[in-house]
């Protein structure tokens, strides 16, 4: 079937996290993704391995639907086999530390005078200008200079990470974005641009309305704040409270164990119903809650009565108890909770897939459902499998160019790497 970025063609030299997992969702949505790997492979496929000599989850739940060929990018000719891939391609994507791509000869201009239609699209830790420019960044480093940690805990405890990986995975989302407008903009100028994206700035971008309360307290306290911030001068951090228009928290549900919470939020509409279900008409009436800016004066102790409420309930059980109210909410899920989960299955948001070296494994899907042309998730390639095809289908190269090419050491390892 035609799929959505059918004919696009992508030269990916991403690697660990950030890169690959733009370019997966390229290659969900149809574009060609040449993975172009060290002969020593993207990192990640060793690391964190759990089953000996098989490429790691790591690698293979972030590199799905594309294609794999090893250049060895140290050799006079797998610069020039570059070179002829870069002519074939619309996009070149990279997310490797500052100055390296230059040091291995291809700066965006290089690139631009090679092909002049092709989009370069790069992730920087902080982005190729600044005070900070020369630094490489990991998750944990753009969630810490970002926004995130230093807004992210309790107000007594230490700034904490978040799970989402908001760092990687959220700046290779801004990426692909940036890629498909300059893609479009490519279709109707001819020409290709450069794209950036630096972690630090996609970190904020997702902590914008931290931003909003920044200012805020510039006019006085935030009332929505569990937690007194009179004379603040930054964003503290607001522990489970939900940083909203609507008063939020998550309440303790029965047996008490470290996923027994219900996330509740308590909306505006949705106040009186509450209060009739949990305190009766007593509650309902009590004017400590009788309107939003009253809850916000006393949610601590609105909190500490749903808390009492729910203690004699499952999240499960609590969950349909405020449901049937239309009440937002929702269970803290553990990975085993969704990885067992109906809906979750029925939305392909888990899927089952072979591999010839590891057997089958579960890959979370694509969240991006298109209606005329669905979204298949297809296995990650193993190192270099698909050098020759490709080399032949995009090149047109024969056996005996091809074999020219690996005497003349394009995808053998770098000396360094060898001994590495
Ligand atoms: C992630 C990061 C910290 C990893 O650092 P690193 O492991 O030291 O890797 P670098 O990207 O700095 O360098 C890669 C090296 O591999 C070499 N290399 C990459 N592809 C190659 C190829 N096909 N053939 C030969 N060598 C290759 C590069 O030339 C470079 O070598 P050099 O240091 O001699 O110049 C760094 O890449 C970075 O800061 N990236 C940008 C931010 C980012 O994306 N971070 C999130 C990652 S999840």
């Amino acid at each position: 079937m035609n799929k959505a970025l059918s004919g696009f063609r992508i030269l990916d030299m991403t690697h660990v996290q950030a890169g690959p997992t733009a370019s997966q969702l390229m290659a969900w949505l149809g574009a060609d993704v040449i993975k172009l790997e060290p002969p020593t492979g993207d990192i990640t496929r060793g690391q964190l391995r759990d089953v000996p000599d098989a490429d790691s989850l790591y690698f293979t739940m972030l590199n799905c639907n594309k294609r794999s060929i090893t250049v060895n990018m140290k050799s006079e000719s797998g610069k020039m086999l570059f070179t002829e891939l870069l002519k074939h391609c619309d996009v070149v994507m990279e997310n490797f530390g500052p100055g390296v791509i230059e040091r291995l000869g291809f700066s965006w201009e290089k690139i631009h005078k090679i092909n002049p239609r092709i989009v370069m699209a790069s992730i920087k830790g902080f982005g190729s200008t600044g005070p900070y420019a020369d630094f490489k960044a990991y998750e944990n480093v753009a969630q810490a200079m970002g926004g995130s940690m230093s807004t992210t805990g309790f107000e007594d405890g230490p700034p904490l990470v978040t799970g989402a990986q908001i760092g990687d995975s959220g700046t290779g989302l801004h990426l692909v974005i940036g890629i498909l407008a300059a893609l479009h903009h490519r279709n109707q100028t001819g020409l290709g641009q450069y794209v950036e994206c630096a972690m630090l700035d996609c970190v904020m971008n997702l902590a914008r309305v931290k931003f909003r309360d920044h200012q805020r307290l510039t006019r006085g306290p935030l009332a929505e704040f569990s937690v007194p911030t009179e004379g603040l001068t930054a964003t503290p951090r607001g522990g489970n409270d939900s940083g909203g228009g609507q008063l939020g928290n998550a309440v303790k549900c029965k047996p008490g164990g470290p996923n027994d919470y219900l996330y509740v939020v308590v909306q505006e509409v949705v106040w009186e119903g509450l209060a009739k279900r949990i305190g009766g008409e007593a509650l309902a009436t009590d004017p400590r809650f009788a309107h939003i800016k009253d809850r916000r004066k006393n949610q601590n102790e609105m909190w500490r009565l749903l808390n009492e409420f729910a203690s004699n309930y499952t999240k499960w059980e609590m969950m349909k108890i405020l449901n049937n109210l239309d009440v937002p909410c929702g269970p803290i899920m553990s990975t085993e909770d969704l990885v067992n989960d109906e809906h979750v299955k029925l939305r392909e948001m888990i899927v089952e897939l072979p591999h010839p070296t590891r057997g089958e494994w579960l890959n979370v899907g694509c969240p991006i459902k298109l209606s005329e042309s669905p979204v298949e998730v297809k296995r990650s390639p193993l190192l270099g499998e698909h050098t020759e095809e490709i080399l032949k289908e995009v090149l047109d190269y024969t056996d005996q160019e091809i074999h020219a090419l690996r005497e003349g050491n394009a995808f053998n390892a770098p000396a360094k790497a060898k001994a590495a």
